[in-house]
């Protein structure tokens, strides 16, 4: 079986790896070092990850659900919930995997498009202080979210006032806070300023895979490397997963990396925009495209090209995501645009 020649629009986590992260392993394997992070490149990498987010504690973890796991794992007591968006990925997309391992419950909100607003969050703090009722503690956010948004850093300020205030902790997923720096034109301090803990993924910017949990409020800290240890994430040979983040660092090759994905999306986006019978659900801010277009032309598109079925409208119009990469290039979007400006000419429009 070969790997697919045709570029993937599936999932950002299609891509291989970057060249410079494959070189950074290559690298690090020289030689014998301690384990469990005790090595030089670790600790300067974690030092790294530290002053970039003027943080406490950075740790390396293996994959995005796990840092969310860990992430709540040291916000929560079993009794305590986070509350969150009904269609984030902690949510909808990890098997339950912090209801299961934390032991805590999610309190799940409805939203119109995937982002938490301080009115919504206070919907699910009505059980406050029941006996009987999970305690709310926390809030998850993910930037940028799954409909390719992104929080602006005065709704960012808007959420960690709220819950400064209500004396809840703020969580951000942040599998793609690189494509939402790069879309704010921020700093990663500046989008995490109000998080208390959040993940920097690293596998969806071009990395094999690698995130890292960083912890910002110092009070979260000490317990931080025994939950790592206990929910299995404090791999041995850490020194590979540290190589792949200091590629990334070296020379800004994150932002890069997500800038190149953000303005793929964009010209995907402009390409089709003009297409008839198709329109887009959410605003192109990230690395994806969301788009409402008629069934039987998504399935015709599928036939020849990868890409999420986000959900169906009804019987003639259909929701897709077309997500693209670090390695997206001009002519794979060029490519790709021409078949869904074909398709769509080969088929009967809906009545609008
Ligand atoms: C927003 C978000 N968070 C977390 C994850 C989980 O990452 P992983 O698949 O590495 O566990 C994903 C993966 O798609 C994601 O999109």
């Amino acid at each position: 079986m070969t790997n697919q020649q045709r570029k993937s629009f599936g999932s950002d986590n299609h891509s291989g790896a970057h060249p410079l992260v494959l070189d950074a392993m290559v690298a690090a394997n020289a030689g014998d070092v301690t384990s469990y992070g005790a090595d030089p490149l670790t600790e300067r990498v974690t030092r790294q990850l530290c002053d970039a987010f003027g943080a406490a504690g950075a740790f390396l973890v293996l994959g995005g659900t796990a840092a969310n796991v860990l992430g709540l794992s040291v916000m929560l007591q079993p009794w305590e919930g986070a509350i969150c968006a009904e269609s984030a990925h902690v949510n909808d997309d990890e098997c339950g995997a912090a209801e299961r391992i934390v032991g805590s419950k999610l309190l799940a909100v409805p939203t119109a498009d995937g982002k938490l607003t301080p009115d919504l969050i206070a919907t699910r703090l009505t059980g406050r202080g029941k006996l009987r009722r999970t305690q709310p503690r926390a809030v998850v956010i993910t930037q940028a979210t799954e409909m390719g948004t992104c929080y602006s850093l005065g709704e960012l300020r808007a959420i960690g006032e709220f819950c400064r205030a209500e004396d809840l902790l703020l969580y951000i997923d942040g599998a793609r806070l690189a494509n939402s720096a790069a879309f704010l034109g921020c700093t990663l301090a500046e989008v995490s300023e109000y998080a208390d803990v959040l993940s920097f993924g690293a596998t969806k910017n071009g990395a094999v895979g690698t995130e890292a949990l960083i912890v910002r409020n110092a009070d979260l800290l000490a317990a931080a490397p025994y939950h790592r240890m206990q929910l299995l994430q404090a791999a041995s040979k850490i020194r590979f997963m540290a190589a792949q983040f200091d590629a990334l660092l070296t020379d800004e090759l994150w932002l890069s990396n997500a800038r190149q994905a953000n303005a793929m999306a964009a010209r995907l986006a402009d390409s089709v925009s003009d297409v008839p019978g198709l329109r887009l659900a959410y605003p192109v801010q990230a690395n994806s495209v969301f788009a409402v277009l008629p069934r039987e032309q998504a399935e015709r598109l599928h036939e020849d090209w990868n890409f999420h079925v986000w959900a169906g409208l009804d019987d003639q119009e259909i929701v897709v995501r077309w997500m693209v990469s670090f390695d997206t290039s001009e002519s794979d979007v060029d490519e790709f645009a021409a078949a869904i400006r074909a398709t769509a000419g080969a088929v009967s429009q809906p009545a609008s």
